[in-house]
């Protein structure tokens, strides 16, 4: 059977760089023979979490909330691999980004079994110039911390500046990473 990546995309911006890179890496996996699915998470409606904890008694998945969760929460749980891909803001995650991360919460009532061993790829951007003056090193590090206590493999990060918005279809090096990042998380 092929390998399903799913592919996040946080950005509100219609010509997204993030999301032209996404569609690289789509491409990455498919030449890999896995199948990608994009989903364009500012499209959906998604609440906060409310820390209500109903989901410890409903079971894993089953947050009380009807939104697009009830949608994302099956495929999540079914995918081998997802990738994550969003613009910093304010030198960390986006919040369209965060929220989705939060509702994460309502697979706890099993320790996060879900996650166990799921791959894992991060595509940041960003406007300054590097990792840490653009503050996309918060995110990494919050990234590190939060697949490591879901025990899933992170497989690759790539962090893609972008000064000046006319240059992003001449961005080949971040294209080529994104195209091999697909093909790593379809294997
Ligand atoms: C609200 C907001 C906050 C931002 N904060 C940062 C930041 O802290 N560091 C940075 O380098 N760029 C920041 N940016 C710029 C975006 O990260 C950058 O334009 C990125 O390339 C956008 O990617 P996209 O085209 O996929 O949306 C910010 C942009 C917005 C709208």
């Amino acid at each position: 059977m092929k390998k399903k990546v799913l592919i996040f995309t946080g950005s509100p911006r219609e010509d997204s760089y993030g999301a032209s890179l996404a569609r690289v890496a789509a491409r990455g996996v498919k030449k890999a023979g896995g199948v990608a699915e994009i989903i364009n998470l500012t499209r959906l409606k998604l609440n906060p979490c409310q820390a209500c904890d109903r989901c410890r008694q409903r079971g894993p998945g089953q947050c009380f909330q009807e939104d697009d969760m009830i949608e994302l929460y099956p495929l999540l749980k079914k995918a081998k691999a997802i990738i994550l891909v969003h613009p910093v803001y304010w030198f960390t995650i986006n919040a369209q980004t965060k929220i989705f991360i939060d509702r994460w919460y309502a697979f706890g009532g099993d320790n996060y079994v879900s996650f166990k061993n799921k791959k894992i790829g991060l595509i940041l951007t960003f406007a300054d110039s590097d990792l840490a003056s653009s503050g996309a090193i918060n995110a990494i590090q919050a990234y590190k911390d939060m697949f490591n206590y879901l025990e899933s493999d992170l497989m690759g990060i790539i962090g893609a500046s972008l000064q000046d918005r006319g240059q992003a279809k001449k961005d080949t090096e971040h294209r080529r990473q994104a195209y091999e990042l697909g093909q790593e998380m379809a294997r």
